[in-house]
């Protein structure tokens, strides 16, 4: 879908970054910038500058920054098209209407609407005659009206043609009817219902929409749960069920189950934060979802050996996206919703035990391996100790490193003072092996992974002082970009940021932000590109200092050059050294 740069230009124009941002913190004046306390990381002293001249805003404690609409991407954890319509309402304003002539949003909203119109079929028939049945099993399962109305339960009729009746008479096309993957076509060619005789669980994304079904059967046909393939609004992979409504719980942390029932269940007795992974092992895609609302995770998990197994997964995976998260083991192997059901009116308060005893995961992690060794034995005991050791090198916060050190020194009976030593001897291991950056401790962005390089401040400094004058100046830039070849960038993020820019001006386009990001950038991407654009100085820089700039990085990469060939045999060697001389001359 592309929209207009004007429509983006009258956007931010009506929806100033000044007036945004006032609304969700205090600013103040700073000469001619505006400064705050940071909403996006805790701190007392203010570091968060908005540039109205540039309308944009950088944080220099965490590096967030950007204009509008990545402001509101970041406090409002919306996509980008989302933040557009969110300004839009803000500053009432329509959103493209070219949009809606786009065939492929055309095909989405069909198919959203033939799901929602699913979704109400499938719920008249519980509330009918023909769905007493599986009322009754919901009740006999515990479920209270109001959740069945709440979560908009259904079922799905016996007859195999009923809901494709129902949506051609509403005019729909026996083809989008199949594409919403709510019915099929047989080896007759007859279209039939995809779901019959289930309990209907429709899945519904943060928006609202109705993007897919679970079928749980009613007469142990397989399989148990039968689910929407994926669709053009639907991927299973990149999607939650109950997110919808979890995401606006007051409870700050998330729950997550297997099941559907389990989910409801907890929602039925107040943990509102709960939801489930739609029967896949837990993927990034749903975890970079989850994390745009919380940074802890309750793994409820089936407490069987693939359900540790998946708990062992699953840590992993949330905290390769900055989630912490704690796993609760339900006692004698009942899933969350058979717990509940079990104790009645006293679950709420026994589901709250659990997840106060819910074990951290780096805890849960220890205690997995530690199940493997007999800690009597000095032999297992050292095998324990350093695969724990391997655990521990992967905590970042230093006092969380120490209790842990703390608690395993207690448990092997061996003393801190080793077990920290012995930890920074293998962290010192892993950073060697990784070709330790100490030079540049705050800015491993800036260290060329393929390449093993670093790279002195001056020369980052003069990598981005050139991309800043282009961008600030890229009105008069032409033989600029003909001066400058995207060898002389050393760090890829620059490189990448130089090809983009030379690529929009070659293309006629602006160079604001959000050109530059739609060419493959990420939210994380804005600040450092923001922070580019904001630090320039217009009085400071002129061609002159870019000659300057442009020289001290040829100088760079020639003794980069000079670094390689400690590499190289000797008589290449010679010839490079001969190659050198000639150019000097
Ligand atoms: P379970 O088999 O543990 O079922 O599957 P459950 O949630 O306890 O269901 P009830 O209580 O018997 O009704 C856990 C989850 O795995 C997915 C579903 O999302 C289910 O909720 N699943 C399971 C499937 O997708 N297909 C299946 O055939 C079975
Ligand atoms: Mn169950």
């Amino acid at each position: 879908m592309s929209i207009s740069e004007e429509f983006i230009r009258e956007l931010k124009y009506k929806n100033n970054i000044s007036d945004v941002v006032s609304s969700y913190i205090d600013l103040k004046q700073k000469g001619k910038n505006l400064i705050g306390i940071c909403p996006f990381h805790a701190e007392k002293t203010a570091s968060f500058f908005i540039y109205p001249s540039n309308e944009s805003f950088y944080c220099f404690g965490c590096g967030k920054g950007g204009d509008v609409i990545t402001f509101i991407r970041l406090i409002e954890k919306l996509d980008y098209i989302e933040s557009l319509k969110f300004l839009c309402q803000r500053a009432n304003m329509n959103f493209p209407e070219d949009e809606l002539s786009n065939d492929s949003y055309k095909q989405k909203m069909t198919v959203y609407e033939i799901n929602r119109l699913s979704a109400k079929f499938f719920h008249n028939n519980l509330c009918s005659d023909q769905g007493k049945k599986a009322l009754e099993y919901l009740k006999k399962r515990s479920l209270s009206l109001k959740s069945i109305k709440h979560f908009g339960l259904g079922y799905s009729l016996e007859s195999k043609f009923s809901l494709v009746n129902f949506l051609t008479g509403k005019g729909y096309s026996q083809k989008d009817i199949i594409d919403s993957n709510v019915a099929y076509k047989n080896r007759l060619g007859q279209v039939m219902d995809r779901f019959s005789n289930r309990i209907m669980f429709p899945i519904i994304d943060i928006r609202g929409n109705v993007i897919g079904f679970g079928g749980r059967s009613l007469n142990g046909n397989n399989p148990k749960y039968l689910n929407t393939s994926d669709t053009v609004v639907f991927k299973k992979s990149d999607n939650i069920f109950a997110i919808n409504f979890a995401k606006n719980s007051s409870l700050k942390n998330l729950i997550l189950t297997e099941g559907y029932m389990d989910t409801i269940s907890l929602h039925q007795i107040g943990f509102t934060n709960t939801i489930a992974s739609l029967g896949t092992a837990l993927t990034s895609g749903q975890v970079k979802l989850m994390s745009r609302y919380t940074d802890e995770v309750i793994l409820c998990l089936d407490s069987d050996q693939a359900g540790q197994k998946a708990a062992l997964r699953s840590i992993d995976i949330l905290k390769q996206n900055g989630i912490s998260s704690k796993v609760i083991s339900i006692p004698s192997g009942k899933d969350p919703d058979e717990f509940i059901k079990y104790y009645k009116d006293e679950s709420k308060i026994r589901f709250n035990e659990l997840i106060i005893n819910a074990i951290p995961d780096i805890e849960y992690k220890l205690l997995n391996i530690k199940n493997k060794y007999n800690l009597s034995d000095s032999g297992d005991k050292i095998k324990y100790t350093s695969e724990a050791l391997k655990i521990l090198s992967n905590i970042e916060n230093d006092i969380e490193k120490d209790i842990y050190c703390s608690k395993l020194s207690n448990e092997i009976n061996i003393s801190k003072d080793s077990i920290k030593s012995q930890l920074s001897k293998y962290l010192s291991k892993i950073s060697k092996n990784k070709n330790s950056l100490n030079v540049l401790p705050h800015n491993l962005n800036y260290y060329n992974k393929d390449k093993n390089q670093i790279f002195s401040l001056k020369r980052i400094k003069a990598e981005e002082t050139i991309l800043s004058y282009i961008i600030n100046n890229y009105d008069i830039t032409n033989n600029i970009l003909s001066r400058v070849s995207e060898n002389l960038f050393g760090i890829n993020f620059n490189k990448k940021l130089y090809l983009t820019i030379k690529m929009l001006i070659l293309n006629n386009k602006d160079l604001n932000l959000n050109n530059i990001l739609s060419e493959g950038f990420d939210i994380e991407d804005a600040g450092k590109i923001t922070k580019i654009i904001c630090d320039y100085k217009r009085e400071y820089v002129n061609a002159q200092v870019i000659e300057e700039c442009i020289s001290l990085i040829e100088n760079e990469n020639q003794k980069i050059k000079i670094k390689d060939i400690q590499d190289i045999n000797s008589i290449e060697l010679k010839n490079y050294i001969v190659t050198l001389k000639k150019m000097k001359q």
